[in-house]
C-alpha cells in the first residue's frame, strides 16, 4: 500500500501509511486502543475506501479491483461477529453460499476447513454451545471457506483464556505456513511469539515496523528503570524530564498505593544517582529502583507514549 490514509470528518485515523507484506509472511499490527489497526484493516480488505492512497495486491489496485482481490483475502472482522443460533454446518454453508460456493464444491470447502481449524466432531453443533475457543475456529473456517491466500485477522486472540489464546496461536502459526497473515492486536504479548514480523501503529502512524530482533536492536544500548516511590506527586512526576534531561518518562502507574515510574535512559548516560537526589528533593520516598536492558514490551510502551507525564 502506499500512502493509505483515513478521515472520520477532522479526525485523522490513519496518517499516510505505508508498508508492504510478503508472501508466507506472519505480520502482527500492534497498537493501543484507537490506534488505527481496525481502520487499516478494513481498508485493505476494501470495506471501507481511503480518504488518500491505495491498496495493492499484487500489483491490483483495491478500487478496481475489489472483486478479485476480495477473493484472495479471508478477513475475520474484531469481535468475530457468528449466527450463533445456527449450527457449524448451516452457517459455513451460508458463508459459502455467499460466495457462491455450493453443492460438492461446499463439501469440499467444508471437509477443508473442518480439517485446517480443527473443527471434528463439532460440525453440527449449534454455535451458541460451542466454547469461546471453538467459536473463533468457527471465523476462521468461515473466512477460509473459499481457500483465500490472504488472512487478515483483526484482534483474534482478544477476549480468550490464555489456554485458549496458546490454541488459536498455534492454529495460525500453522495457517501462516501456506499463508500470509496480517494479525492485529494490542496486546504485544498476544502477538510476539505468533509473528515474524511486528508493525506498531501510534496515532494513525506508523512508528515502527520490523522482525522481533530487529526492533530490539533499534533500541539496545537503551535502559528501562522500573521505580517504585511513595509519596510522589503528579507535580513532582512530571518534573522528572525538565530536572534530568537524560531521562525520558514514559508513564506511570499506581500500586498499592505507590507509584510505579517507566523511565528510559541511554546505558552511556546514568542518572541513577541524579534521581536519587531529585526524589529526595521532592520528598519521595524510593522503595526500588530496577534497571533492565529494554524488551519489546518497554519498546512498545516508549513508542505508544503519548505526551508527557501522565501520572
Ligand atoms: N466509522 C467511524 N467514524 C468515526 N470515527 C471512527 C470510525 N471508525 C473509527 N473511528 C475512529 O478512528 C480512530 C481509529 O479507530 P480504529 O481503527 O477502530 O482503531 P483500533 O482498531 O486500533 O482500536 C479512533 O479514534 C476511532 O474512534
Ligand atoms: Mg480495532
Amino acid at each position: 500500500m502506499t500512502d493509505l490514509s483515513k478521515n472520520f470528518g477532522s479526525l485523522e485515523a490513519v496518517k499516510s501509511i505505508d508498508f508492504e507484506i510478503n508472501d508466507g509472511e506472519i505480520v502482527g499490527f500492534l497498537g493501543v486502543n484507537g490506534a488505527g489497526k481496525t481502520t487499516t484493516l478494513r481498508m485493505i480488505t476494501g470495506f471501507l475506501v481511503p480518504t488518500g492512497g491505495t491498496v495493492y495486491v499484487d500489483d491490483l489496485n483495491i478500487l478496481d479491483h475489489a472483486y478479485e482481490i476480495q477473493k484472495q483475502i479471508g478477513y475475520l472482522a474484531e469481535l468475530n461477529p457468528l449466527y450463533s443460533e445456527m449450527s457449524v454446518y448451516d452457517f459455513l454453508e451460508f458463508i459459502a453460499d455467499i460466495r457462491k460456493i455450493r453443492g460438492k464444491q461446499f463439501k469440499e470447502a467444508l471437509a477443508r476447513v473442518v480439517e485446517q481449524c480443527g473443527l471434528k466432531g463439532v460440525v453440527h453443533r449449534t454455535i451458541s454451545n460451542c466454547s469461546k475457543g471453538f467459536r473463533q475456529r468457527i471465523g476462521l473456517a468461515s473466512t477460509m471457506i473459499h481457500d483465500p491466500d490472504i488472512l487478515i485477522l483483526d484482534e483474534p486472540v482478544t477476549g480468550l483464556d490464555p489456554n485458549q489464546i496458546v490454541e488459536i496461536r498455534g492454529l495460525i502459526k500453522e495457517l501462516g505456513k501456506e499463508k500470509l497473515v496480517l494479525m492485529s492486536s494490542h496486546i504485544l504479548q498476544e502477538i510476539q511469539v505468533t509473528v515474524d514480523r511486528i508493525i506498531i501503529i501510534h496515532e494513525g502512524e506508523i512508528v515502527a515496523d520490523g522482525t522481533n530482533e530487529e526492533l530490539m536492536s533499534n533500541f539496545m544500548g537503551n535502559v528501562h528503570l522500573t521505580m517504585e516511590v511513595k509519596d510522589a506527586t503528579i507535580d513532582s512526576v512530571s518534573n522528572i524530564e525538565s530536572a534530568i534531561p537524560s531521562v525520558k518518562f514514559l508513564n506511570s502507574e499506581p500500586k498499592n498505593g505507590h507509584q510505579i515510574l517507566h523511565l528510559e535512559y541511554s546505558r552511556e548516560d546514568d542518572p541513577r544517582e541524579e534521581l536519587f537526589k531529585f526524589a529526595v528533593d521532592s520528598k519521595w520516598i524510593i522503595l526500588s529502583m530496577n534497571p533492565h536492558t529494554a524488551n519489546l514490551e518497554d519498546i512498545f510502551r516508549s513508542l505508544t507514549v503519548t505526551g508527557g507525564a501522565n501520572a
